[in-house]
C-alpha cells in the first residue's frame, strides 16, 4: 500500500497524475484539512502535524508515504526521512522543468510563506535562477480554494496577478494551485503552467522498483482528518471516480 497525504484536497492534483502512470496498486488518501492550511504553520507545528500523518500510515500497512504538498515537503521531508524506514518521495516546486523547457521565459513562482521561506526552496530557486523570475507569496489562496470559495477566489486572483500580466511560465508551487488553472488564465492568458507532479510520478516509479514493491489489487482509501463527507465528494470529483 501506498499512501499519500496532504493539508486537504490539493494533493489529490497529484494523487491523478500518480493512477495514470500506476494504476495497479492500492493506494490510501490522507487529507489533512482539519489542519489546513499549513502554509502559515511554525516548523514545530508542521512537525508534529506530519510526523503524525506519517505514523499513522505507516501502522496501516503503507511501504512508501508521498508527500503530496510542497509545504510539508519542503519544511519537514529530511526530518521525516531520518525518523521513519519507508522511503518517502517528497514533492517540490517544478522550477527545473521552467530550466529544461523554456529557461529565458518571463516566469512566476506561485507558492505558500512556508514553502517560499523554505531553505530547500531557496537552494532550488538560487540553482535555477534564470534571472527573469518573479516569486509571489499567495496568502490565504490555498485556503479558498480548499473551501472551494469560487467568487472570492476569482476575486483574489484579479486583485493579486494582474500585475504579472505578460509572464509565459508560471510555477504551480502549491498542489492546490492545479485547482484553479482556468481561473488564473482568465486573469493571466494563455501561460504555460508547470507544476510539481510529474517528478514525483517519476519519483515514485524509481522507489517502487527499488523496493521491488509488487502490484497489489487495486484500491483506493479516502481518509479526511475533519472527517466531512463534502471532503470525500470533491476528492472524487477531482479524481473521477468513486472510494471508499
Ligand atoms: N497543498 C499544500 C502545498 O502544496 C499546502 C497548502 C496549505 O495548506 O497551505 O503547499
Amino acid at each position: 500500500m501506498i499512501g499519500i497525504f496532504d493539508s486537504g484536497i490539493g494533493g489529490v492534483t497529484v494523487f491523478r497524475e500518480i493512477l495514470k502512470k500506476l494504476p495497479n496498486y492500492s493506494y490510501i488518501y490522507y487529507s489533512d484539512s482539519k489542519n489546513n492550511p499549513y502554509g502559515d504553520k511554525t516548523y514545530e507545528e508542521l512537525i508534529e502535524i506530519t510526523e503524525n500523518i506519517v505514523d499513522y500510515l505507516v501502522s496501516y500497512g503503507c511501504k512508501i508515504i508521498v508527500i503530496a504538498c510542497n509545504t510539508a515537503s519542503a519544511i519537514c521531508k529530511d526530518y521525516l526521512r531520518d525518523k521513519f524506514d519507508v522511503p518517502i518521495v517528497a514533492i517540490e516546486p517544478a522550477y527545473k522543468m521552467v530550466n529544461d523547457t523554456n529557461p529565458q521565459g518571463k516566469t512566476l513562482i506561485l507558492a505558500t510563506k512556508g514553502t517560499l521561506e523554505s531553505e530547500k526552496f531557496q537552494e532550488l530557486y538560487h540553482k535555477y535562477d534564470n534571472h527573469n523570475t518573479s516569486i509571489y507569496e499567495c496568502v490565504g489562496l490555498a485556503d479558498l480554494i480548499e473551501q472551494n470559495k469560487t467568487v472570492e477566489i476569482d476575486e483574489y486572483l484579479k486583485q493579486h496577478l494582474t500585475p504579472f500580466m505578460g509572464v509565459e511560465n508560471i510555477v504551480l508551487g502549491c498542489t492546490h494551485y492545479p485547482l484553479i488553472i482556468d481561473k488564473i488564465k482568465q486573469v493571466l492568458g494563455d501561460v504555460k503552467f508547470y507544476d510539481g507532479s510529474l517528478g514525483v510520478v517519476h519519483q515514485l516509479e524509481k522507489v517502487i522498483s527499488d523496493i521491488s514493491l509488487q502490484p497489489s489489487e487495486f484500491n483506493i482509501k479516502f481518509i479526511d482528518s475533519s472527517n466531512k463527507s463534502i471532503k470525500k465528494e470533491r476528492f472524487e470529483e477531482i479524481l473521477e471516480r468513486r472510494v471508499n
